[in-house]
């Protein structure tokens, strides 16, 4: 894969692959038409949200929370899962566009991706909340977050307000850490029955993305010119 740092780079894009699949996923494959675009002033961060270096938000982390709001200091194990916490955050902060490519899975996205999500958006470090109690932004604050997401029917159509768990869930959590969130890349149906229907439907997914990659490169070289 040609995505390495590049010393030229002005623009920083951390890539958060949702699917297992790799080579074989579409929302994948889908991500990488739509990183092609970008050309060479951007450099990519790719992150496999299934590899083991992803913290896993258990019991520690989980009372590690909130217990420094209730008066408990964190034990020693809890401060070495917090640094990683920070450290996770401080990775999304450290760049300028966010991409999650991500698959539907039971209306909703897979569980490592929640699990990324779970490390991510914490009080304070990703968001705040205002006089009102209202959510603010933080860590997205001045960023770009872009979503490519497939699914292989969603809908019946008999409850339409609740059977998609994935669009309106990443666009929610995204907009509340203060992305600007763009127009999504959604593929679906992603089930075709033959060869022949399913190389036209990823080769339209894979057209739809780049489109979305040209527009987001350009948005990206207008933002530069304006900070110039
Ligand atoms: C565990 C699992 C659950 C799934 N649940 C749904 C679902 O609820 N709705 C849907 O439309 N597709 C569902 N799918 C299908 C995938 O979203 C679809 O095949 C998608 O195109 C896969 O993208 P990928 O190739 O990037 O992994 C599911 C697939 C798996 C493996």
């Amino acid at each position: 894969m040609p995505f390495e740092m590049s010393s030229r780079a002005v623009t920083k894009v951390l890539w958060v692959e949702g699917s297992p699949k790799a080579e074989r996923s579409l929302s994948s494959a889908c991500a990488r038409a739509l990183l092609d675009q970008l050309g060479d002033g951007v450099s990519i961060t790719h992150l496999d949200v299934w590899a083991d270096e992803v913290v896993v938000f258990g019991r520690e982390a989980a009372l590690a929370k909130f217990g420094p709001l209730f008066g408990e200091p964190h034990t020693p194990e809890q401060a070495r899962i917090w640094e990683q916490v920070t450290s996770r955050i401080e990775q999304v902060a450290a760049h300028d566009v966010l991409l999650i490519s991500s698959p539907m899975w039971n209306w909703g996205i897979p569980h490592a991706l929640k699990a990324w999500i779970d490390v991510v958006v914490q009080p304070l470090d990703s968001f705040t909340v205002d006089a009102e109690g209202r959510h603010v932004g933080v860590v997205g604050v001045g960023k770009r977050a872009q979503l490519v997401l497939t699914r292989s029917s969603a809908y019946d159509g008999r409850a339409p307000e609740l059977e998609d768990h994935q669009e309106p869930y990443l666009r929610y959590v995204l907009s509340m850490l203060g992305f600007d969130v763009a127009e999504p890349v959604i593929v679906e149906p992603t089930t075709a029955w033959t060869q022949e229907e399913r190389d036209q439907m990823a080769a339209d997914a894979l057209e739809h993305a780049a489109q979305r990659g040209r527009e987001l490169a350009a948005n990206l070289e207008a933002n530069l010119k304006e900070n110039r």
